[in-house]
């Protein structure tokens, strides 16, 4: 089933100010999670567009030893690699902050099988439950995370929380995934969104199409912040 109904679109006016203000928000959110609970367990995107934002994130005021990070897809590549979206986190920010090492979650895929990557990051997120914060991108073709259109997003409630994709339309072609379901299993989704190339997949979604968006459906809704 596709749900428009719980999407709350944000436009901003430009992508500096689209940066700075998701930052901003991130940061306000981690306080008032580390208040409650001590904890602040966040997903990640990958792709180009949060990199500045994860860069702003370096000088926030916050206690980094209650931070979890995961990841919502990796490249099938070696660990080493430019291509994964944890080192480019990693560059940007996670490098240069106090995270200890053990609460910052790697998909093992580029050292292990994809199979047992997957076995082990399913085992790690049955112990985390609900994310605080799920950050997604969304591509041009209208995918997010490694979901892609006429795909597997396992949206189902029996579905895997991790997918590996074997034929990705864009290279590299093997990546994991978490699913629709497991994406699903947040208290805030947000997504990122900047650059007019984006316009006609968030119309697409927008219009009522089946797109991976569309499944993703945690019970509090989605935020959608783009900028053009
Ligand atoms: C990835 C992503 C992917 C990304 C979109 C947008 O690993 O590439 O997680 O879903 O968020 O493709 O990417 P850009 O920000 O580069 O446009």
């Amino acid at each position: 089933m596709t749900n428009t109904a719980s999407v709350r679109w944000h436009p901003q006016p430009d992508e500096a100010s689209l940066n700075a203000f998701i930052a901003q928000q991130i940061a306000a959110l981690a306080t008032q999670c580390i208040v409650q609970k001590k904890a602040f367990h966040i997903v990640l995107a990958g792709g180009n567009t949060p990199r500045k934002i994860y860069t702003a994130l370096r000088t926030i005021k916050t206690d980094w030893s209650c931070w979890h990070i995961y990841f919502g897809d990796e490249r099938c590549v070696p660990m080493d690699s430019t291509e994964r979206n944890d080192n480019m986190a990693s560059e940007a920010w996670l490098s240069h902050v106090a995270i200890p090492k053990a609460q910052i979650h790697r998909m093992r895929v580029g050292e292990l099988s994809a199979s047992d990557a997957a076995a082990q990051y399913t085992k790690t997120l049955h112990e985390v439950g609900t994310f605080d914060l799920v950050l997604l991108g969304v591509g041009e073709d209208g995918h997010t995370a490694s979901l892609f259109p006429n795909h597997e997003w396992g949206e189902t409630d029996d579905a895997p929380s991790v997918i590996f994709v074997e034929y990705a339309p864009f290279a590299p072609h093997q990546r994991l995934t978490l699913s629709a379901q497991r994406l699903s299993n947040t208290q805030h989704l947000w997504y990122v969104v900047s650059g007019n190339k984006k316009t006609n997949a968030l119309q697409r979604w927008q219009q009522g199409e089946r797109l991976p968006m569309s499944v993703i459906q945690p019970k509090n809704g989605v935020d959608v912040f783009v900028a053009p």
